[in-house]
């Protein structure tokens, strides 16, 4: 189709409350998540098979469920389930690995993921195994052996340890699954009675083995994903970040990893690397497994996973997000999952709904967007995804509803938008947007959320060489059958084009 393009119509003149501004791109997002490490993978496994399929459905599925990314599995340390149960006797002795082909129902939880299309697996280990270890056991605190100030009579474990990690991954490889990310701490500022390795708070343990990490996967042909360091809360993890930057490991690394039980996400990182909250959950004992939205403002709501979600994505440029974990059954002394039972019906929390509004909408290598303008105790969050819809997450955390106008500079194809809400009452159901000439309004409920999405494209748009699609009718079509007015999708602006006589 030959055309030529007139003329370039600007922004439009009437006010709304908040612009969209696709042009200016903050961080890339690469999903949510959630984990089935510790025996969860395998009761996921052993689940009734209609219980098993709708929970999987409700977990991956980007229709109907809440799509999620990313999964984190345990890389186990445990002489039952590690790869390398034994000592070989010395550091520079050879090691003998094992694999079962399961991992704790790990494989089979990971090959279900990639079949709904996740692409994303973090495998992090909570420990080394117990024999690298000044402790010599992988359940009680202690450094990994050879690093700075922690000499061990067995030797220097550093290469050892990196040597054990790469192997885990080839296991996968060999189960055609790609592992993209790896991790070889977890929570090194906290000693509970279960795998756990420590770093100072100065983080050397960790510089002295990231560049050797780094190597090895190089030596090995591997591409990975390496992160750092896991840490109990935001804070530490902050403060770790410090010093990983200043030591020059940002060149070994790819992402900064953090937990928020000590801490939540609220501020950015001082380093380039993208961040993550790579595992959250209620630990506070604020009570169980509930599918209240809101009710006082508990860690175990919904709400206070909006306002987390809002806040991280927003004040901190998090990338991704992960729950600690996502089906269990008759676990409900428990909020630290999303998806529990009810009889043999899967049940699901609030906090299941505060991600669907996010995972479902915002897709990997979607990239956040700029946005201006404000309205009372929401939270506005923009985003592109690579397809170029638009997705808005508004979050209200005020006692009372808010009406929203939004635009997307310069125009977009309005007739396109559709939003869902969830609050106390409704849970990702649709809800009215009303389409203006140059905005859409949308009511944000007290203390709810509402997600906006404006779709590019589409079944009746072609797409050309030139990148231009032609709609047939949607918000920019209305100058009649020669001269018409069509997207340009890639910067959102409305061009005036003329087509050929023969339509
Ligand atoms: C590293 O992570 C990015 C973002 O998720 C992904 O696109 C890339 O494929 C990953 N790299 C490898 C080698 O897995
Ligand atoms: C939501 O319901 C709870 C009771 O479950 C109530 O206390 C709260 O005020 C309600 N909030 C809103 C905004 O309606
Ligand atoms: C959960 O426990 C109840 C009571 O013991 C039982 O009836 C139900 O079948 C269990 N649910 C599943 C999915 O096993």
């Amino acid at each position: 189709m030959k055309t030529s393009l007139l003329s370039l119509l600007g922004a439009n003149a009437a006010l709304a409350s908040i612009v969209i501004i696709p042009s200016t791109k903050y961080q890339e997002i690469t999903g949510f998540g959630f984990s089935q490490a510790f025996t969860r993978a395998s009761q996921f496994q052993a689940a009734e098979s209609t219980l098993q399929k709708q929970a999987l459905d409700l977990l991956f599925d980007t229709e109907t469920g809440a799509g999620f990314s990313i999964i984190r599995n345990w890389i186990p340390s445990t002489t039952e389930h590690s790869i390398e149960p034994a000592s070989p006797g010395s550091a520079n002795s050879t090691p003998v690995y094992t694999w079962d082909g399961d991992d704790y129902g790990q494989v089979w939880f990971s090959t279900q993921a990639a079949s709904y299309g996740v692409s994303t697996i973090y495998a992090d280990a909570w420990s080394a195994p117990g024999f690298m270890k000044t402790s010599g056991n992988e359940a009680t605190a202690g450094y990994l052996c050879g690093t700075t100030g922690h000499t061990c009579s067995t030797g220097d474990w550093k290469q050892a340890y990196a040597d054990y990690l790469v192997q885990y991954v080839k296991f996968y490889q060999e189960e055609g699954l790609k592992i993209t990310h790896l991790g070889f701490l977890n929570e090194p500022d906290f000693s509970p009675s279960y795998s756990q390795m420590q770093i100072s708070d100065n983080a050397q343990e960790a510089i002295d083995f990231i560049p050797i990490l780094y190597q090895t996967v190089q030596d090995a042909g591997l591409s990975l994903n390496l992160t750092c360091c896991d840490a109990m809360g935001w804070d530490t993890q902050s403060s770790y970040t410090d010093y990983l930057v200043k030591a020059g490991m940002e060149k070994y690394l790819d992402v900064i990893t953090s937990h928020m039980y000590t801490g939540d996400a609220t501020f950015e990182l001082d380093t380039s690397l993208p961040a993550w909250i790579s595992e959250a959950g209620d630990e506070t004992g604020d009570g169980g497994f509930v599918t209240t939205w809101y009710s006082s403002g508990l860690v175990n709501e919904g709400m206070t996973w909006a306002n987390k979600l809002a806040e991280g994505f927003t004040a901190a440029d998090l990338s991704a997000y992960i729950y600690w974990e996502g089906f269990e059954i008759n676990q409900t002394q428990s909020a630290s999952h999303l998806v529990d039972t009810s009889g043999d019906e899967p049940l699901l929390s609030g906090i299941y709904y505060a991600f669907t509004m996010w995972s479902r909408f915002i897709r990997p290598g979607a990239y956040r967007i700029a946005t201006s303008g404000t309205l009372t105790n929401v939270v506005t969050a923009a985003f592109q995804n690579t397809d170029d819809s638009v997705v808005v997450v508004l979050t209200n955390s005020g006692s009372s509803s808010q009406t929203a106008e939004l635009s997307v500079s310069d125009t977009v194809d309005l007739s396109s938008v559709q939003a869902w809400v969830t609050d106390n009452d409704s849970q990702v159901v649709k809800t009215t947007v009303s389409i203006g000439t140059s905005s859409v309004s949308v009511t944000v409920p007290a203390r709810g959320v509402v997600t906006v999405k404006f779709t590019a494209g589409g079944d009746d748009n072609e797409y050309n060489n030139n990148h231009y699609h032609y709609g047939n009718g949607r918000g920019c079509n209305s100058l009649g059958p020669v001269r018409r007015k069509t997207m340009d999708w890639r910067n959102y602006v409305c061009l005036t084009v003329y087509l050929p006589e023969v339509q």
